[in-house]
């Protein structure tokens, strides 16, 4: 039987709770489908700053390098901690396990209400593809006299010819597979090359260079302001959209409304050459205020979990996920506040995971 160490990462906030439902449905889905998944739950974070003086320990990354994925839940709370130092901690796993593609799915589920009057799920079905280890969030710069007159800050950018050739050749070689089963076949790359004349204009030149050795693969690009104005106006245009760590962190809480909102949007950290653990979130924050009160969705950790097992290659576990979750969303009975229900975190769980346990074969 095949079997999977799963550190689960909570966090703070709702993390715990949103975490609880996203072990609930793993583990729905190894009894189902037949495989073992072992968790180990790792309480690090703001509370554990305020204790100890750091968010995790500092073996952290070893004790994590002998899992084979993780899941985390949200981290921050900024009455606790600085939001820039609690960061840290997801910044640091992303870097250390050199996770360099964020994959962001945008999908939207039947069932689901969306703010956005262009988005329905025959329009809304594209991947964004992040850069998650370098660009803008290098954390290269510093204060120079910050309390002078003329006191300033620098932040530079680092645009490595490896970071971004990876990350792009990746986004169309997922195009290519997403062509074989039916989409379109199109790379937009997210670029702003008409302001940012280094590090966009060498982004922008190896994204050509990338797309030269696919030619079956269309090209596009939109600068990243216009690219939130199509996003709204035209959503079924996009296919696979590549971006830099900043602008993909921006388009995709963009993303996330055209979904139906943050309970829904999921991400994956992934190293594609399988050095280290992937990692999966849902890519909403901890809403500290809302703190064991079970009222936030958990589909978004859910989405996390499906995406992991997709990884872990328990690809038909993940697929009877989505179906549950699909099912769940479009049955439209068990539903938290933030689209209109009554539920609690822990009742939307177990709805979808009484689904994948009883669907049938
Ligand atoms: C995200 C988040 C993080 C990011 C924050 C919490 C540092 O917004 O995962 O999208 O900017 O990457
Ligand atoms: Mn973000």
């Amino acid at each position: 039987m095949a079997s999977y160490r799963v550190a689960v990462v909570p966090g703070d906030g709702v993390g715990p709770e949103i975490s609880a439902e996203a072990v609930r449905v793993l583990d729905t889905a190894a009894a189902k489908f037949g495989f073992e998944v072992q968790s180990e739950w790792f309480d690090w974070g703001c509370d554990r700053y305020l204790s100890d003086g750091e968010m995790m320990p500092k073996d952290a990354l070893d004790t994590l390098a002998g899992f084979d994925a993780i899941f985390l839940g949200c981290i921050g709370d900024a009455n606790k901690v600085p939001d820039h130092v609690s960061l840290e901690m997801l910044l640091g796993i992303r870097v250390g396990f050199d996770q360099y593609v964020n994959l962001r799915p945008i999908r939207l589920y039947p069932g689901v209400p969306t703010p956005v009057r262009t988005a329905t799920p025959e329009t809304v079905d594209f991947v964004v593809i992040r850069e998650n280890t370098e660009g803008e969030y290098s954390r290269q710069g510093g204060f120079f006299h910050p309390d002078a007159a003329d006191g300033f800050a620098l932040q530079t950018g680092v645009f490595t010819r490896k970071g971004c050739e990876r990350v792009i050749r990746y986004a169309f070689e997922l195009a290519e597979q997403r062509k074989s089963a039916g989409d379109t076949g199109r790379v937009t790359n997210c670029t702003k090359s008409n302001a940012l004349n280094y590090s966009m204009v060498f982004w922008d030149r190896i994204y050509a260079e990338v797309a030269e050795a696919h030619p079956d693969i269309q090209r596009d690009m939109a600068l990243v302001d216009a690219l939130t104005m199509w996003f709204v106006k035209n959503p079924e245009w996009f296919d696979v959209v590549v971006a830099s760590n900043l602008f993909g962190d921006i388009v995709t809480d963009l993303g996330a409304m055209l979904q139906g909102g943050m309970g829904f949007a999921a991400g994956g950290n992934i190293d594609p050459e399988r050095r280290y653990p992937s990692m999966f979130e849902p890519i909403h924050g901890s809403a500290p205020k809302y703190t064991g009160q079970k009222r936030v969705n958990p589909i978004a950790s859910v989405e996390a979990v499906r995406m992991m097992l997709d990884h872990l290659g328990e690809t038909d576990a993940a697929a009877a996920v989505g179906r549950a979750v699909a099912g769940t969303l479009e049955a439209g009975e068990i539903r938290t506040k933030d689209i209109g229900g009554n539920n609690t975190t822990d009742e939307v769980g177990a709805e979808v995971a009484r689904r994948i346990m009883e669907e049938q074969a």
